[in-house]
């Protein structure tokens, strides 16, 4: 049965709470959302990517990445960029706009590759090739085909500090939309 939340506070609490499951959660539908940036010539770009990590009280989502991948380069020449999950569970859409930071070295990324690099995710960050970057002429898609180095790991940390929120919820009741800041709350038409 879904919960009918009523109140700006209640929604926007249920919002992050929702959030934080999905980080914790790999069935949580907003475990993946679509992350769109701007490429080097203004065109827009968007991939899905795993949410990780949920800071309610700092409003933040973090996600990991390849150091190397192009929307790294993307998001260090412009840091804003947006983020849509949709749940079909709660009917709910969330369409994110933060303004992203890459951290790519120092203490917390070799932390958190102490505990990546036991997982089964740790070949992702320990590809010889960039993601994207062609393969040589007769290679298969198997990097283990590929005869260059491997190098050290390449993981690194997309810290999203979310600047505002526009929350959709279809209902046979009727569609509700608002959009929202850390101190704003504006019911919208849907
Ligand atoms: C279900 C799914 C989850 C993914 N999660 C991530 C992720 O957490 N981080 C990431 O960098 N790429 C992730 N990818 C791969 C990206 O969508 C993308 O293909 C890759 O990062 C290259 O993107 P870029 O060329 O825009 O940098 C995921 C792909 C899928 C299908």
């Amino acid at each position: 049965m879904k919960i009918h939340l009523q109140t700006p506070g209640e929604i926007r609490l249920q919002i992050w709470k929702e959030l934080g499951r999905a980080s914790l959660d790999r069935h949580h539908e907003w475990r993946t959302s679509v992350m769109a940036s701007t490429d080097a010539v203004g065109l827009p770009d968007a991939r899905t990517v795993v949410l990780r990590q949920v800071d309610a009280q700092a409003g933040q989502l973090t996600f990991y990445t390849d150091s190397r991948s192009p929307k790294v380069a993307q998001l260090q020449a412009q840091a804003s960029a947006m983020l849509v999950f949709w749940s079909a569970r709660l009917s709910w859409q969330l369409r994110v706009r933060v303004l992203c930071s890459v951290i790519s070295s120092g203490p917390e990324v070799e932390a958190l590759w102490q505990k990546v690099q036991q997982s089964a995710a740790a070949g992702d960050y320990l590809s010889p090739l960039p993601p994207g970057a062609v393969l040589p002429q007769g290679s298969t898609a198997d990097l283990g085909t590929v005869n260059v180095p491997v190098p050290a790991h390449s993981l690194a940390i997309v810290r999203a500090q979310v600047l505002q929120m526009d929350w959709l919820e279809l209902s046979r009741e009727g569609h509700r939309r608002a959009q929202m800041s850390a101190d704003s709350w504006d019911w919208l038409t849907p």
